[in-house]
């Protein structure tokens, strides 16, 4: 019988051909249908994709899916974005979290619009001059919008390189190797869908705790598979425990529920947020008498039972809430907000656990105060 010669149904030669080749015929069958992913054939466009990555930062995409179509419809465009208020901005991103990442936003894309003429810039170096654009989000937009090799490593993608390659260094430490091993697997054509199937094998088969290595496209490339290891990478330097924090929070409330709230300072911890006026932070919970040196305004203020507890990167905070009611309004550097407009005001999650803890009486109010998402931070 003459010898056939097998020129196609052929693995490819080479191991990193193999990876994204092996992940991409995957990815093609099972990733998941997201609202900034372009379908087959369409164009991405980098405005869905950059406003999608920076909600993403830090949040999942459960939890963005209402704030990303409530922007979309409302800012269509970076234009309209960049046309819109901070506070507007800082409203409709309230109860999404980590709220620098809003003001960043709307920097942007008023950088976007003076500096490159409303169109984004399209490649890695440049997106990352953006406010808000580090080193991930550059190679996400990159890849993903104008098909540049770049490796886009968010934990997902650090989780599946540490296994393949079995590398048992821990985290942070290893993300610049983590990255240098991941850069030469990127393939030239479709760079972008290679980057979103790290995320959705991350998210869907190699996950953080018991990993489906049975259904995994790269289970004959794992080394961390193949050396019975792979559950427990990456290996992380254990991090230190959050402090806890405590403090005093004021509540004032007109004749007709309009509550009286205050701008944060710009930077830091929920920069440019509402809140109402608070005391320090400190080891415990101050006295009443102590507590009262710090509110808004000289009144009848009663301690609510319990607190408010809540949970932030560095620390943990648990706030006692004072209330007192005004029959005329005293003035203060705040404002006092109605409570028709509350829904849109820029108050955080834990500000607005602080209200409800103060008006546990009032429900509608309370109906008001949460966010158009499901779970909020
Ligand atoms: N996480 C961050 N960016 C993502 C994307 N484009 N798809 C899925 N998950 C993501």
């Amino acid at each position: 019988m003459p010898s056939v010669k097998r020129t196609h149904h052929r693995r490819p030669l080479s191991a990193k051909a193999s990876v994204s080749g092996d992940l991409l015929v995957w990815y093609d069958v099972n990733r998941r249908e997201l609202a900034w992913r372009a379908k087959a054939g369409e164009r991405c466009d980098p405005y869905r994709v950059w406003l999608s990555e920076i909600m993403l930062q830090q949040t999942t995409v459960a939890a963005i899916a209402p704030y990303y179509r409530a922007f979309l419809q409302r800012w269509p465009s970076v234009k309209h974005l960049a046309g819109a208020s901070q506070d507007e901005v800082l409203g409709a991103w309230a109860g999404l979290g980590y709220y620098s990442r809003a003001r960043n936003l709307h920097r942007a894309a008023n950088v976007v619009v003076k500096e490159w003429g409303a169109a984004f810039p399209t490649n890695s170096a440049e997106l990352r001059t953006l406010p808000g654009i580090g080193a991930y989000t550059a190679a996400a937009i990159a890849s993903i919008a104008f098909s540049e090799r770049v490796a886009a490593m968010d934990a997902n993608a650090e989780r599946v390189v540490a296994r393949l390659f079995a590398v048992e260094e821990p985290l942070p430490k290893v993300r610049a190797r983590l990255a240098a091993l991941a850069t030469p697997l990127v393939p030239e054509q479709r760079p972008g869908d290679f980057a979103q199937a790290l995320m959705d094998l991350g998210s869907m088969i190699c996950v953080p705790k018991r990993p489906r290595c049975g259904g995994c496209p790269l289970a004959a490339h794992c080394k961390g598979r193949a050396m019975g290891i792979a559950e427990d990478l990456p290996r992380k330097v254990a991090k230190a425990a959050r402090p806890l924090k405590r403090g005093a929070a004021f509540v004032a409330l007109d004749a007709k529920g309009a509550v009286y709230l205050v701008r944060r300072a710009e930077e830091g911890l929920l920069g440019a947020m509402l809140q109402p006026p608070l005391g320090p932070w400190t080891e415990k919970f101050p006295k009443l008498s102590v507590a009262v040196e710090e509110a808004p305004f000289i009144g009848d203020w009663v301690k609510k039972p319990g607190f408010v507890r809540h949970g932030f990167t560095h620390f943990q905070l648990e706030m006692e809430v004072y209330v007192a009611r005004f029959r005329r309004r005293p003035n203060g550097e705040g404002r006092w907000f109605a409570a028709e407009e509350m829904a849109t005001a820029a108050l955080p999650t834990v500000m607005k656990k602080v209200i409800a803890h103060a008006l546990d009486e009032h429900a509608p109010l309370l109906a008001r105060l949460s966010s158009p998402a499901r779970p909020a931070r």
